[in-house]
C-alpha cells in the first residue's frame, strides 16, 4: 500500500497522511490580524478533503514590527486565542491537525507593515531587544497551544528573521549570538527551550528550514551547516523538520519556482532533504514544487523524507489529497504564481 496514506508520529501528534498543506499566507486574515470567516472557510474546506496536517500561513510575533504582509494574521496578543480556537476546531472535526507558524519579518519588510518603525536588524540589536523577541516567541507559542492548536511550527526560512541570525551571510554578529554556526542557531536554541520550559515538552515544535541561503553574493549558507543546524535541532526536541529554501522577494522567486511542469523540475530542494533525513531521526518534510504522484511516491519510498508538504496545488484544488487516492496522478497547478493576491489568494489559471 502507498506510503501515503499511512499515519506517522510527529512527537506526541499522530496525522493520518503523509499530506502537508504548507504554510500559506492568504491575505484573508481580517485588517487588525485576526482569523477571518473566509479563513476558517479556507481550512475546512482542506481538512474536509483529508489534508493530514494544515500548517497555518505564519502568524506574526510582535507588533508592529513582525508584521511582513497586508492582513497578515497577528499571534502577539491573547485577543488572537479566540481565532485560532476556531480554526483548531473546524480542522479537528475532520481528524486534521493545525499547526501555527509563527514568525517575525525581521528585516524583510516595509515601513508600510512596521507602521513607521524601522524593520529590526539582527545586527543592531542589544541583548535586551533579542531577550524581548525571545518572549514573545515563546508567549506566541502558548497561545496556540491554549487555542488547541496542535503545535507550532517556527519560521527558520526565506529571510525573514530566525533565518537570518542561522545564515553567515546575513548574520554578522560577534557575540554569543554570532559568529559560529554553534552561535549563529543560539537564539533558536533559547526559544525552543524556553517554550518547552512554559508549555511542556509534549507540545510538538516543528520548524521549516532554509536549506539554501537563496542570498546573493559568497558566505551563504552550506549544506554542511545546514545539516548541523538539523541536527542541533532535533538535539533540542524539535519533532519535525520541513525543508525549504530561498528568500522571500528573490528576482529568481527560488523559494516557490515557476513553472514546474516536468517530473525533472520537480522537488526541487529533495537532494538537500535527502542529506538532512540521512542526519537526524525525526520526521522530514519535503516542500518546494511537489507536483505528481510519480515523484511523491518516490520521495517516500526512498526515504528522501517522510511527508510531502505543497502550498501552490491546495490554492487550486483543495479536494487535491482526494483526487490523488482516487484516480488523478498529479497536480493541475502550472505555478505560475499568479495566486498571490493582495485581495485574497486564488488560483487565476483555466485551462
Ligand atoms: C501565496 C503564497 C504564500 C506563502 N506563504 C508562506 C508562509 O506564510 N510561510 C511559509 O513558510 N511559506 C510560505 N509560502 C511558501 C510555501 O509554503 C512553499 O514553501 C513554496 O510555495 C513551495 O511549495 P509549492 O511548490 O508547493 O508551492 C507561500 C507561498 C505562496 C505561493
Amino acid at each position: 500500500m502507498s506510503k501515503l496514506f499511512q499515519p506517522i508520529q510527529i512527537g506526541n501528534m499522530e496525522v493520518k497522511n503523509r499530506f502537508v498543506r504548507s504554510a500559506t499566507h492568504d491575505w484573508l486574515g481580517n485588517p487588525d490580524g485576526s482569523i477571518s470567516p473566509q479563513q476558517v472557510e479556507l481550512y475546512e474546506k482542506l481538512a474536509a478533503n483529508d489534508v493530514g496536517l494544515i500548517i497555518t500561513a505564519h502568524a506574526y510575533i510582535e507588533h508592529p514590527r513582525g508584521k511582513a504582509s497586508l492582513n497578515q494574521n497577528g499571534i502577539y496578543d491573547d485577543n488572537f486565542i479566540s481565532g485560532y480556537q476556531k480554526l483548531a476546531k473546524t480542522v479537528h472535526k475532520y481528524g486534521s491537525k493545525l499547526v501555527v507558524q509563527i514568525s517575525h519579518a525581521g528585516s524583510l519588510t516595509t515601513l508600510e507593515f512596521t507602521e513607521g518603525e524601522t524593520p529590526l536588524n539582527l545586527n543592531n540589536m542589544t541583548n535586551q531587544e533579542i531577550e524581548k523577541i525571545i518572549e514573545a516567541y515563546v508567549q506566541a507559542a502558548n497561545r496556540a497551544k491554549l487555542a488547541g492548536c496542535d503545535g507550532v511550527q517556527l519560521h527558520l526560512a526565506h529571510g525573514y528573521f530566525l533565518s537570518r541570525f542561522i545564515s553567515p551571510d546575513t548574520n554578522k554578529r560577534q557575540d554569543q549570538w554570532g559568529g559560529s554556526r554553534e552561535n549563529r542557531v543560539r537564539i533558536v536554541g533559547e526559544i525552543i527551550k524556553r517554550i518547552q520550559a512554559l508549555v511542556g515538552v509534549d507540545f510538538p515544535i516543528l520548524v521549516k528550514l532554509n536549506s539554501t541561503g537563496g542570498f546573493e553574493g559568497t558566505g551563504a549558507i552550506s549544506l554542511e551547516d545546514v545539516v548541523y543546524t538539523a541536527q542541533a535541532l532535533e538535539d533540542l526536541g524539535v519533532c519535525a523538520i520541513e525543508v525549504s529554501g530561498g528568500v522571500g522577494g528573490e528576482k529568481k522567486n527560488s523559494l516557490s519556482r515557476t513553472g514546474v511542469l516536468s517530473p525533472e523540475q520537480e522537488a526541487y530542494f529533495a537532494e538537500n532533504a535527502q542529506e538532512i533525513k540521512k542526519a537526524v531521526s525525526i520526521p522530514v518534510i519535503l516542500v518546494g514544487g511537489l507536483r505528481s504522484r510519480l515523484i511523491i511516491e518516490k520521495i517516500l519510498d526512498e526515504g528522501i523524507a517522510n511527508m510531502i508538504s505543497m502550498s501552490r496545488p491546495f490554492v487550486r484544488e483543495p479536494d487535491l489529497v482526494r483526487k490523488l487516492k482516487e484516480s488523478q496522478d498529479k497536480v493541475t497547478c502550472i505555478s505560475c504564481n499568479k495566486c498571490r493576491v493582495f485581495t485574497g489568494i486564488k488560483c487565476f489559471y483555466k485551462d
